[in-house]
C-alpha cells in the first residue's frame, strides 16, 4: 500500500493505493489563505499539519487494514512558498505563497549581479518564486531573516514534520531560483543573491528517491506496521503530470485550477526567458519540463460568480447559450484576467484585472462570458510562449476544477485550435503522481510498470466555424493588455 499526499493551496488531498494503483480510499481537508494586504498571500504551516493528521485519520477509518500496511509515502505541494525554520525547527513566520507578489522590487535586486542570474536559473526572477521573498524578508523583517536556519518549500516542511529530515527534490527546488536547473544542484552563486548559503538548503534528491522514515510517534499513533519510507515527491504540477503519465516530451496538459498551467516535458533543459516561461526539472531523473503559469484561472470564474451572485453551474449555462450566438460573441465585452498580476507571458506584478467595452446593453452574462474567454486567451498566451521553444507536444490533457465544464473545454479547444482530452480522477492527480513515486522504493514493484498512461474519458476537437471570430477577438484582447500595461503601476496604491 502507498500513500500520496497533495498539499494544495485550498486543501490537503490524500489517497491510499494498492500495488495495482487501485485507489482504495481518499481524504480531503480544507486550508485557508490569508491576504493581509493586496498582493499578499500567506498560510499558517500548522494548518498543513492539522489537515494532514485529519486525512491520515480519515484514510485509517475507511480502510484500517490496508492503511496499516502502508510501505511508503510521496508528498506533493504547491510550489515556491517560503517556509522559514529556526535552529530549533520552529516556523519563524507564516509561509509566503506562490501567488504573493509583494517582492517585485526585490526581483530586480536579486538579478543585479556581476554574473548572469537567468542563465543559471533558466528563469526570469518573478515575485512568485521563493528567492525574492527572502530578499523581501531581509529588507522588511530583518529579525526574522537573522533567525533563518533552513528555507523549506511547503511540502518539504511537511516532510520535516513527518520524518525530522531536511530534504527537497528537483522539481520543486527549481521554483526557488537557487537551483542550477541544468546541473540539478544548488547554485552557490544564486544563493548568494539572497544572502544565503547551501547550509540553509535541504539536501536534494530525485522525486522517486528515499528521504527518510516516518517518525515513531506517527507510526504508533496511526498503527502503521512498517517502517514507512518517505520519498522526494514533487511540486504539484510535476506531480499531476506524473499522475497522468506525462513524463515524455510529446505529452502535455493544461490545468484549470486556481492558477492556469500549461505543462510539457522536455528531454533537455530548454528555456524561453523572454516570455516568462518556467523552465524546471521534472521529478524523475534526467527529465525537465516547460510550463506557462497564469496566476488567476478558475478563481476568476469564482470571482465573477460571487460578484454577479450566480452559481458556477448557472454561469456556465448562461455563457454556453450566449456563446452559441456569434453576433453576441462578436459584440461582447473583454476581460483581462490578471486579478493578482501575471507571470507568463508578461511577468507583470502591477497589472490587475479589467473589463473593456462595457455598453448600456452589457448584462451579467456578457461579463461572465468575457471572464471565461479572457482566462482561455491567457491559456493560449501560455501555449504560444512554449511553442516558441518547443513544438513537440500533440494531444493535450485537461485537468483541474475548470476542466469539469465541457463547455469551457470546447471553447478552449477552439481557441487553441487543438484537440483536448479529458481524463478521470483529475482531482487526485497530484496525489496519485506522488504515490507512484513512492512505489519506486518498494523492491517488489518493477519500475517499468509504475508510470502508466492515463485513461481518456472524452476527446474534444475545435469548432472550425468559431475559430476566426475568436482569434479576431484574441488580437483585440492582446492590444488591450498593451495599452493597459502603460498605466498599470500608476493604478496601484
Ligand atoms: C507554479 C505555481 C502554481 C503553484 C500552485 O509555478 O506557482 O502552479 O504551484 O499550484
Amino acid at each position: 500500500m502507498f500513500i500520496g499526499i497533495d498539499l494544495g493551496t485550498s486543501s490537503i488531498k490524500m489517497i491510499l493505493i494498492d500495488q495495482n494503483q487501485k485507489i482504495l480510499a481518499t481524504a480531503n481537508s480544507t486550508l485557508t489563505v490569508q491576504s493581509p494586504k493586496d498582493g499578499f498571500s500567506e498560510q499558517n504551516p500548522q494548518e498543513w499539519i492539522n489537515s494532514t493528521m485529519e486525512c491520515f485519520e480519515a484514510l485509517k477509518l475507511k480502510k484500517p487494514k490496508e492503511f496499516s500496511q502502508t510501505i511508503s509515502i510521496g508528498i506533493s505541494g504547491h510550489m515556491h512558498g517560503a517556509t522559514l525554520i529556526d535552529k530549533d525547527g520552529n516556523v519563524i513566520r507564516p509561509c509566503i505563497l506562490w501567488n504573493d507578489t509583494r517582492s517585485h522590487q526585490e526581483c530586480e535586486e536579486f538579478e543585479k549581479q556581476s554574473f548572469d542570474v537567468r542563465s543559471i536559473s533558466g528563469n526570469i526572477t518573478m515575485p512568485g518564486f521563493t528567492a525574492p521573498k527572502i530578499n523581501w524578508i531581509k529588507n522588511n523583517e530583518i529579525d526574522n531573516f537573522k533567525k533563518i536556519f533552513k528555507v523549506l518549500l511547503p511540502k518539504d516542511y511537511l516532510r520535516f514534520v513527518l520524518t525530522g529530515e531536511f530534504f527537497s527534490e528537483m522539481s520543486d527546488a527549481s521554483g526557488t531560483l537557487w537551483l542550477d536547473v541544468k546541473k540539478r544542484k544548488w547554485s552557490n552563486q544564486l544563493l548568494s543573491c539572497s544572502h544565503l548559503e547551501e547550509k540553509h538548503m535541504p539536501t536534494l534528491v530525485e522525486g522517486n528517491e528515499e528521504t527518510g522514515i516516518l517518525k515513531r510517534d506517527f507510526k504508533d499513533r496511526f498503527n502503521f506496521i512498517n517502517e514507512i519510507k518517505v520519498v522526494g515527491g514533487a511540486g504539484d504540477n510535476a506531480a499531476a503530470a506524473t499522475g497522468m503519465g506525462i513524463i515524455n516530451e510529446n505529452q502535455s496538459f493544461i490545468s484549470l485550477g486556481t492558477s492556469g498551467v500549461f505543462f510539457t516535458p522536455t528531454k533537455n533543459s530548454l528555456s524561453n526567458i523572454g516570455d516568462a516561461v518556467h523552465s524546471f526539472c521534472h521529478c524523475l531523473p534526467n527529465k525537465w519540463h516547460l510550463m506557462s503559469v497564469m496566476l488567476s484561472a478558475s478563481n476568476c470564474l469564482d470571482w465573477i460568480c460571487a460578484v454577479t451572485n450566480t452559481s458556477i453551474a448557472d454561469t456556465l449555462n448562461n455563457v454556453e447559450n450566449f456563446y452559441s450566438d456569434n453576433n453576441l460573441v462578436n459584440n461582447s465585452s473583454y476581460f483581462l484576467p490578471y486579478l493578482s498580476g501575471e507571470r507568463t507571458p508578461h511577468n507583470n506584478p502591477y497589472i490587475r484585472g479589467s473589463f473593456h467595452s462595457i455598453k448600456t446593453t452589457t448584462n451579467s452574462t456578457v461579463l461572465q462570458y468575457a471572464v471565461i474567454e479572457g482566462v482561455s486567451f491567457g491559456i493560449l498566451d501560455g501555449v504560444n510562449s512554449i511553442l516558441k521553444v518547443n513544438k513537440n507536444f500533440e494531444n493535450i490533457f485537461m485537468v483541474g476544477g475548470g476542466s469539469k465544464s465541457l463547455f469551457w473545454i470546447k471553447l478552449l479547444s477552439t481557441i487553441l485550435k487543438r484537440k483536448l482530452s479529458v481524463c478521470d480522477q483529475s482531482e487526485y492527480g497530484a496525489a496519485l503522481g506522488v504515490s507512484r513515486l513512492a512505489m519506486y522504493v518498494d523492491k517488489d514493484v518493477p519500475n517499468k510498470n509504475i508510470i502508466k498512461d492515463i485513461v481518456v474519458s472524452r476527446k474534444f476537437k475545435p469548432q472550425e466555424e468559431k475559430i476566426e471570430l475568436l482569434l479576431k477577438r484574441y488580437k483585440v484582447w492582446k492590444d488591450i493588455y498593451q495599452s493597459n500595461k502603460k498605466i498599470a503601476s500608476s493604478l496601484l496604491t
